[in-house]
This record gives structure tokens, C-alpha cells and sequence, in this order.
């Protein structure tokens, strides 16, 4: 009989079942440290979209939000892809639905329609392109089109767009409620508090924002530079799960919270017992319409192509 309360019993399960089923278990760094700490791949959406075009296994598991598990469907439509929580969503992601979308296209018919990659299938389905946060900057500054649809997220649309001068944007109004709750006064009191602290933030946040940080990056990216460089303090702001890398592959490097609100709710629904019990009934499986793989997939691939330039 097994102890599932007992935490150890429950890992060793979840590895055991693993196994069986021949799964590979990926984790967005936002996921709780419980989570971080089992999966066998952690990144931010670029390195885990690249990852699922190359996995060997036959099953993904996706701890993550929706998107991200329909995202891995799409770029491996061969493969079960599992999401253990059927709830976790994204807010940011449901700000931009297709038909909205095709009837703004209209508006604008000699633009190009860049998605983040936080949208549904059917979004991405009706897009030219899609990136993430690590690559929008170059992404674009690879297309041969002037004028720029990009959608759902305003904020990172607005850093793009004064990285991209020549190009003339169009934002959608949507937003990462978690990351777009920060102020500019959170990032004064936090310089008050610890004046030594380097200040990084995800293009997410409003610009506002991130005009007062010393480097604005990805999930991936604020972690790398807060390896790299010699600084010893960081006032981090994004979302409360990559504190829990950083901290433990930083020693002797000090991580503070830029406000105690980035807490990412769906991120967060993931568990050691919703991973067990996905792994064990196989539930929830992505189950995407061909039509839609398709023309995502064309989306996604020539992200994956043009950030590779
Ligand atoms: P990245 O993983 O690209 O940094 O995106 C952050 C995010 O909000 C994911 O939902
Ligand atoms: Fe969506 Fe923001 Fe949560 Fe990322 S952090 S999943 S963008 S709500």
C-alpha cells in the first residue's frame, strides 16, 4: 500500500509511473518549487516550445498553463501531450479570441498579426507569427513587414516596439494581470529598501516599469543575468517561481520580490497529487483540431525559423 500523503512516497510514484509510460515531465519556471524541482525540463516558453520539437519520449506533461500544453501539441502532434490541471489558464491568453481577431485583421489587411505565444490554438491558427517574451525583439526585426498587428499583450507589444522603430504597431489591448499590477512606486520603495539591488523585470510589466529597471528580459533571461553578472542583489519582477532557481543556484546572491502580488494563481493550481493522478489516468490529454494544428503550427515554426537567424 502506498502512503500518497507521505511526500517522498508520492515523488517516488510519480517517477515510477513516469517511467511506465515513457513521459518526459517539462515545468515553466513560474511552477512551484515542489513542481521545479521533479520536472526533467524547466525554461520559459521558448526553450520549452523549442524542447518539445525534440523529445523522444511518447508522452509530454505539461505543468504549465493551457496554452503552453496546447502549444507542445502543436509542435508535436504525434505525442500525448497531458496538461494535470484542466483549470490552469491564462487570463492574458482569453483577452484575444479568433473571431475578434479575423474581424480586426480586416481593419488592417497589408499587416502582419504577431501573437504571443500566451494565446489559444485558434488564435495562433489566424496569426503570421508567433514568439515569446525571449524572442519577439528579434522575431520581428526578421520580418520583411512594415505594419504590425501584435496581440495579446500591450506591454510586451510596446517594448517591441521601440526596439523596432521602422515598423509601425498596432496593440491589442490585453495584459498578463499578474505582471501589469506593478507601479513605478513599487520599484522606488524596493530601491529605498535594498539601493544595491539591480532591478530586473519581464517586458510584461507596464512600461512605465520597466523604464526604471537595469535589464528587462524573459523569464530565462533574468535568471542568466542574474548568474552572470557580478552583482550580489536583485530586486526581481516577475512572477514569485523563479526566485525559487535562483536562490538555489545563486549562493551567496540575495533575490527579493519586487512586490509580494506577482503570484501567478494558475501557475500555481499544479501539484505533486494533480501531476501523480494525470500521469496515472492520463488525463487531461490535448485534443486539437487538424485544421488549427496546421496553421498554428506554420505560426509557431516560423517563430522557431526566424529567431534562429
Ligand atoms: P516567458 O516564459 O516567456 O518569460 O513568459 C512569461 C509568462 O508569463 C508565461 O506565462
Ligand atoms: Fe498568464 Fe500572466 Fe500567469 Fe503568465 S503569469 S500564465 S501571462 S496570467
Amino acid at each position: 500500500m502506498i502512503d500518497l500523503s507521505d511526500k517522498q512516497s508520492l515523488i517516488n510514484e510519480i517517477l515510477k509511473l513516469k517511467k511506465e509510460k515513457d513521459a518526459v515531465i517539462l515545468a515553466h519556471s513560474y511552477q512551484t518549487a515542489d513542481i521545479q524541482e521533479i520536472a526533467d525540463v524547466i525554461g520559459d516558453s521558448y526553450a520549452l516550445s523549442k524542447y518539445c520539437t525534440k523529445v523522444k519520449e511518447k508522452t509530454l506533461v505539461f505543468c504549465g498553463v493551457h496554452f503552453m500544453a496546447e502549444s507542445a501539441k502543436i509542435l508535436s502532434p504525434e505525442k500525448t501531450v497531458l496538461l494535470p490541471e484542466k483549470n490552469a489558464g491564462c487570463p492574458m491568453a482569453d483577452m484575444v479570441t479568433a473571431p475578434e481577431l479575423r474581424a480586426f485583421k480586416k481593419m488592417y489587411p497589408d499587416a502582419a498579426v504577431v501573437t504571443y505565444i500566451n494565446s489559444s490554438a485558434a488564435v495562433k491558427a489566424e496569426s503570421d507569427v508567433i514568439v515569446t517574451s525571449s524572442n519577439a525583439v528579434k522575431v520581428v526585426s526578421n520580418m520583411k513587414e512594415k505594419q504590425i498587428i501584435f496581440c495579446p499583450d500591450k506591454n510586451l507589444g510596446a517594448f517591441v516596439a521601440a526596439k523596432c522603430p521602422d515598423k509601425e504597431f498596432i496593440l491589442w489591448d490585453g495584459y498578463c494581470p499578474v505582471h501589469n499590477k506593478m507601479i513605478k512606486e513599487y520599484v522606488y520603495a524596493a530601491k529605498e529598501k535594498y539601493p544595491e539591488a539591480k532591478i530586473l523585470v519581464h517586458p510584461e510589466c507596464p512600461s512605465d516599469v520597466c523604464k526604471l529597471a537595469d535589464f528587462i528580459g524573459s523569464t530565462k533571461e533574468i535568471m542568466e543575468y542574474a548568474s552572470k553578472t557580478d552583482y550580489k542583489a536583485f530586486i526581481v519582477g516577475t512572477e514569485q517561481g523563479v526566485l525559487h532557481p535562483m536562490s538555489r543556484d545563486n549562493k551567496g546572491k540575495k533575490f527579493y520580490l519586487l512586490s509580494e502580488d506577482l503570484v501567478c494563481e494558475d501557475m500555481k493550481l499544479t501539484t505533486l497529487d494533480s501531476l501523480y493522478r494525470c500521469l496515472l489516468t492520463g488525463s487531461y490529454e490535448m485534443d486539437l483540431d487538424e485544421e488549427i494544428i496546421q496553421k498554428a503550427s506554420k505560426a509557431l515554426n516560423r517563430m522557431i525559423e526566424l529567431a534562429s537567424k
